[in-house]
């Protein structure tokens, strides 16, 4: 949660009240998450999903979390291709955009790969575990996914 604007969910309540709120914007179409698991198997290592779409704008926003023993091996970057490919396929997007606290490097790192551009950053825009924190925003439009459209 270092990188994160919350805490950590500790109880079955806590978890009930989270899945609560993601069905909430899904059903106000604002958001859409996705467990992540691994090949063959049922238990989620991870979430992936886009919120704050905003057809007026053909954008959204994108987040994902993947419990720290399946990290490095490239299993969040494998789930948010297909999430960006599902996003500009099936919302007529013109921009997919993301943030990540300063100091990320494996969120950085992982849009990077996926191509997205750092388009600047928020100085001390966040306040996270008690301290200002630096956002950093990235971008990927349209005509860069899709080139040859
Ligand atoms: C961010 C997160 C999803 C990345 O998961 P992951 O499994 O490490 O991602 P991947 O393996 O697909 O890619 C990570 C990349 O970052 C690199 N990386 C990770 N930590 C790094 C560090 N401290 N320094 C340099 N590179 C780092 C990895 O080497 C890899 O790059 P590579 O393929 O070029 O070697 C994971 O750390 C996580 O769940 N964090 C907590 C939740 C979170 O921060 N979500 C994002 C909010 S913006």
């Amino acid at each position: 949660m270092r990188y994160l604007d919350s805490q950590p969910i500790l109880t079955t309540e806590a978890a009930i009240e989270m899945i609560d709120w993601l069905n909430g914007h899904f059903h106000d179409h604002q958001a859409m998450r996705w467990g992540i698991t691994l090949k063959g198997q049922d238990a989620a290592i991870g979430t992936c999903g886009f919120h704050f779409w905003k057809p007026a704008y053909r954008r959204v926003d994108i987040g994902y979390d993947l419990q720290p023993p399946y990290w490095g091996q490239g299993y969040i970057t494998e789930a948010c291709r297909c999430l960006v490919r599902w996003c500009f396929e099936n919302l007529n997007l013109h921009r997919v955009q993301a943030d990540c606290t300063a100091g990320n490097i494996g969120s950085e790192r992982v849009l990077e790969k996926l191509g997205f551009t750092l388009e600047g950053t928020w100085r001390e825009s966040c306040f996270e575990h008690g301290r200002f924190v630096d956002i950093k925003q990235y971008g990927l439009l349209r005509r860069e996914y899709l080139p040859d459209e």
